[in-house]
């Protein structure tokens, strides 16, 4: 086998990996889960759910990763479980899909960040119209998927560790001098009151599912990208704490895009509706209104942050097909990086056209028990929804679900708590190593498999469990 390389320093793996977990989903859709789901109170369940559920899931990947140094495919085969593989060909097609239509929202963030340079100020009043120009979006796509793929081929260290260790200091920088401003604008505690005061009786069955849904495709868990960087990772290092910190850093960036957004918001007046609209449409409103010049600053500076964080990401969703391709078909990195990436942009082309662009895609699919609330009638939903319909919301807890059961009950706790313990003896008979090991058994299972469940009914079939 080829060298396959590793990350240089403890220091760079955390970096990566929370590069991998801080996302489009901390800054685009956190916040305004956390405005839906009564303040507060969604936050409470959110970090719950990251701490109690994904964590422990997240240290088994990295530890299912460290142990064999493969791919997600190969490392079930090394363990001398074939069939198990099936969770790594899971994870690759999760990867594939997620990346095809992220991309395109990354490029919509990265065109904004060029158009708002280039004084193009009104763009959140043209968002529609901006992305039904496919041509324009189509070219900021190519760009991104570029330079993912520039970072991938120059290999763990010399690429993925690299670009972590600038992009995200930069990104924090970036994050903590726009929590600064909007701190200070007038009317900002309202937009804090907003988003913090907890209001628990807006949680829902539907609330639970979106939180946990959210925490873990936050934290980049399911679909193998944490036993990928795992694989890359040496024997002396303590992934339990490292495994800490990604959390707490996927955690801390998510609440801090909240304290940054709502104040930005209620200081301009302007409404909370939540999903794409919040950023790509009211946030720029905001910019505008605070003045051209630190307006464009502060709305480029917004973008950028968007831009790194969704870059570090894209780079991991290419890097798990990557490595498989790299470690069982002994294909160059060079060359495995750059027809992936050329696939998977195309594979994204329906997605890109489904924002407006063109009809039948962006009306793709009634799905059954999706109607219109006010009108009664079919709602339909787009090709880029229904894609993500798919990987995010059922294989991903798909995924989890059987890394669980497998790590638990096939692999069992005895080989993945060794493991756990190489780099790190003092977890050895602790009560976080006891706690990981239920939650891997049956905590993780049930409510992963719970979730797995809940969409499958919900969304393909039209049942409704949750409300
Ligand atoms: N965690 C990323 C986000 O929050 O935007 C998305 C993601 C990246 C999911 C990598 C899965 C993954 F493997």
């Amino acid at each position: 086998m080829a060298a396959r390389g590793a990350f240089n320093s403890r220091l760079g793996f955390i970096l990566a990996a929370a590069g991998s977990a801080v996302g489009l989903g901390n800054i685009w859709s956190f916040p305004f889960k956390v405005g839906e789901g009564g303040g507060a109170a969604f936050l409470f369940v959110y970090l719950i759910f990251c701490f109690l559920i994904c964590y422990p899931v997240l240290v088994t990947e990295i530890a299912i990763g460290r142990k064999t140094q493969r791919n997600p495919v190969g490392a079930f085969k090394s363990l001398g479980f074939r069939r198990w593989s099936i969770i790594g060909y899971l994870g690759l097609a999760s990867g594939v899909l997620i990346l095809s239509f992220y991309n395109v929202v990354a490029a919509w963030s990265f065109g904004y960040v060029v158009e708002l340079i280039q004084g193009n100020f009104g763009i959140g009043k043209n968002f529609g119209t901006f992305i039904t120009d496919w041509v324009t979006v189509g070219l900021y796509g190519c760009i991104f998927m570029g330079a993912t793929a520039l970072i991938v081929s120059r290999g763990i260290s010399g690429g993925i560790e690299r670009a972590a260790k600038i992009l995200m200091p930069t990104l924090f920088l970036i994050i903590l001098g726009l929590l600064i401003y909007a701190l200070t604008l007038p009317g900002a505690m309202d937009g804090v009151k907003f988003y913090l005061v907890p209001d628990f009786s807006k949680i829902t069955g539907d609330v639970i599912y979106s939180a946990l849904g959210q925490a873990f495709f936050s934290l980049s868990l399911g679909m193998g990208a944490l036993i990928t960087y795992g694989s890359y990772v040496s024997k002396d290092q303590n992934i339990v704490s490292a495994g800490a910190m990604i959390t707490l850093a996927d955690v801390g960036i998510a609440f801090i895009a909240g304290f940054l957004m709502f104040p930005l918001v209620f200081s301009q007046n302007l409404g909370t509706d939540g999903g794409p609209g919040l950023i790509f449409e009211t946030l720029p409103g905001a910019f505008e209104a605070i003045g051209p010049v630190v307006g464009v600053v502060i709305g480029t500076l917004f973008f950028l942050l968007l831009s790194f964080a969704a870059l570090t990401s894209t780079v991991s969703l290419l890097e798990v097909p990557t490595s498989y391709v790299v470690d069982e078909h002994g294909v160059s990195r060079k060359k495995a990086v750059w027809s992936i990436a050329t696939v998977i942009f195309i594979i994204g082309i329906p997605s890109l056209l489904s924002a407006g662009t063109v009809e039948w895609l962006t009306n793709f699919i009634h799905l059954p028990g999706n109607f219109n609330a006010e009108t009664g009638e079919p709602a339909f939903t787009s090709f880029m929804d229904f894609v993500g319909i798919i990987a995010n919301d059922t294989f991903l807890p798909v995924g989890g679900f059987l890394i669980a059961v497998f790590a638990a009950w096939v692999w069992r706790k005895e080989n993945l708590n060794e493991e756990l313990a190489q780099g790190d003896e003092a977890i050895r008979g602790s009560l976080l190593q006891k706690y990981i090991d239920f939650a891997i058994s049956y905590i993780c299972p049930l409510m992963l498999g719970a979730i797995a469940v809940v969409t499958i009914l919900d969304r393909f079939l039209g049942i409704k469990l949750i409300g």
